[in-house]
């Protein structure tokens, strides 16, 4: 943390006002880095070619957070110390004494901590009030009419996906399966958000939305991962207890992962994080069982990282089943929110219908008949009795007599049906990711008995490809430095700073600390040939090339190729 806020990565937000818990600023090296990370995420989702991002607002109003059960069930228990008032999660309290404590009870939560006299990690006394749920969205109002009208911060952005699920469909003119994915904020008032990055209230989230057809999800291709063996932590209920290491398709032909397109999902994310520059041995994925899953959830893996806080949930990816359009659908009777599955062969039925008798109709409801036709042609069932009711699409209720149907047999041609498709959800903490691809980056050696810091960043995220450094900001060197990363800031996508600021090795050392891959070097033999010096960040190797083959190199990728 301390390297971090030195070198313009990340910090406590708003600390000269004197910091609020959970919130953090990107600098000016860590805002391009979380960048970087965006970009990356984007480019391996969107390559996959029928995945689409969009965009939804980050104020939701209730009835949307009522309807995907956040208001309800989005909480978590909290515990307050009796003698110091410091505030807890009561399951992180208690999770030596329990392995799966996210899925207890306030009861239990509290018998825990009392027969375990569970300490408070402030005071280290042991006196606490009965723990309490606590929604974790932040509320707020829309408008000024009469107060407004209530609404949350989305506490995930995966409701955006949800909502536009019409839109979405159309896009792919209604081919099943195809995803969305949005990369913004989302918001949760932690109750005691003490582990810097990795408990935010306010924090980056990059969400993949993947409807599927749930009588046709297995078409995968699992050959790319042959031969890479996943770190495991199954379910206990499934009989296994302890990590294992597994290929994909054993761990799914083994129903270890329940569905395909959750262990499609999975490696996928694996590669992602691979890519981005994740150790692989610091990779687990770990299989919630059944009363730990959120409330939408019907399979769930946690993908965690180790670093410095141990293993750390950075992706949580779920099998969240038809819950989500399904309650949407519910709470608005949208229509909107199915797809259409077309049948092998068309089905031949026979049935009754009451069809309505126009001379009876036309006079007794007028301008309704229309609308009391279609309401009959719409039944599912023949009426049982006379006189009944029956609900118009214009929200009125008629009373409809004997005389006004007709029995009729009548012959239909189904030729499919409108069901609600499935999702499964990856959904990534982009901080968490970052925290972690930093710390398994992070190289602490030593040069000239001093400790000597370098960051192995990968080039697909470093902050910045290139520093430029003059020798010493004379004889013209700062002129051809300024100038060379001018040249090299024309190219595309490529971050290039100047420095010039102290000795060279002091500025290759605080490149270092920042991941710089590349640093050019601007000497006196410069002026005379057109040469410079690149020297490596992984191993400090210096060579001279021509300042003119600079540029295409660099766009190339092929400066490693030279040594
Ligand atoms: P936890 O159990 O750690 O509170 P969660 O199970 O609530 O996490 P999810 O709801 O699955 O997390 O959220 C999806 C992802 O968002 C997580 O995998 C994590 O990377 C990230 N995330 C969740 N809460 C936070 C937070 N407060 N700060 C930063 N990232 C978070
Ligand atoms: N969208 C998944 C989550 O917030 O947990």
């Amino acid at each position: 943390m301390s390297l971090l806020k030195r070198r313009g990565m990340i910090f406590p937000a708003f600390s000269i006002h004197g910091g609020v818990a959970g919130l953090f600023d990107y600098g000016p090296v860590g805002g391009r880095l979380l960048r970087k990370v965006q970009q990356e995420w984007r480019e391996h989702w969107l390559s996959k070619g029928n995945i689409v991002e969009i965009d939804s607002p980050t104020i939701t109003p209730d009835s949307v957070l009522a309807a995907s059960g956040h208001i309800s069930a989005f909480n978590d228990h909290a515990s307050e110390c009796n003698a110091c008032n410091a505030i807890f999660r009561s399951d992180h309290l208690v999770e030596e004494f329990h392995q799966n404590p996210d899925s207890l009870s306030g009861p239990d939560l509290d018998a825990i901590l009392t027969t375990n006299n569970v300490a408070c990690p402030s005071c280290k006394e042991s006196d606490w009030l009965a723990s309490r749920p606590m929604n974790l969205m932040f509320g707020t109002r829309i408008g000024a009419t009469r107060g407004g009208r209530q609404a949350y911060m989305r506490p995930e952005t995966a409701q955006g996906m949800f909502l536009t699920y019409p839109m979405i469909q159309r896009h792919f003119r209604n081919r099943l399966p195809f995803g969305a994915i949005q990369v913004g904020k989302g918001y949760r008032n932690e109750i005691s958000p003490r582990q810097g990055m990795i408990r935010q209230r306010e924090f980056n989230m990059a969400e993949l939305e993947y409807f599927i057809d749930p009588e046709t999800d297995a078409s995968h291709d699992f050959t790319k991962w042959d031969g890479i063996e996943f770190n495991l932590i199954p379910d206990p209920a499934g009989g296994q207890q302890n990590e294992t290491k597994m290929g994909i398709s054993a761990a799914l032909n083994e129903n270890i992962i329940r569905h395909p397109t959750v262990a499609f999902f999975m490696a996928e994310t694996f590669d992602f994080l691979i890519n981005i520059g994740a150790n692989p041995e610091k990779i687990r994925f770990r299989q919630h069982e059944s009363d730990e899953m959120a409330h939408y959830a019907t399979d769930c893996w946690d993908l965690e990282m180790l670093g410095s806080y141990g293993w750390i949930e950075c992706v949580g990816i779920a099998h969240r089943g038809c819950y989500d359009l399904g309650a949407h659908e519910e709470a608005t009777n949208s229509k909107e929110l199915r797809a259409w599955r077309e049948f092998a062969e068309p089905i031949e039925i026979d049935k009754e219908v009451a069809a309505a008798v126009g001379a009876v109709i036309g006079p007794a409801f007028r301008q309704q008949a229309g609308l009391v036709t279609q309401a009959l042609s719409e039944l599912n069932d023949l009426p049982s009795a006379f006189p009944f009711d029956l609900n118009l699409s214009d929200g009125t209720t008629v009373s409809i007599e004997e005389n006004m149907v007709e029995i009729k047999r009548v012959q239909e041609t189904i030729r499919g049906e409108w069901f609600l498709p499935h999702v499964v959800e990856p959904a990534f903490g982009l901080d968490r990711i970052i925290w972690h691809i930093l710390d398994h980056g992070y190289e602490m050696t030593e040069k000239e008995g001093e400790e000597y810091l370098i960051l192995h960043l990968t080039e697909s995220v470093a902050p910045y490809e290139v520093v430029v450094l003059p020798l010493f900001e004379k004889d013209g060197m700062d002129e051809v430095a300024n100038q060379i990363q001018r040249d090299l800031l024309k190219l595309n996508g490529i971050g290039v700073y100047y420095d010039g600021s102290k000795s060279i090795g002091r500025r290759y050392a605080r490149a270092d600390e920042i991941g710089v891959p590349w640093a050019i070097t601007v000497d006196h033999t410069t002026i005379e040939d057109g040469t410079v010096t690149i020297r490596r960040r992984d191993d400090q190797l210096q060579i001279r090339i021509s300042q003119d083959d600079l540029a295409q190199h660099l766009q190339n990728g092929t400066l490693g190729s030279l040594y």
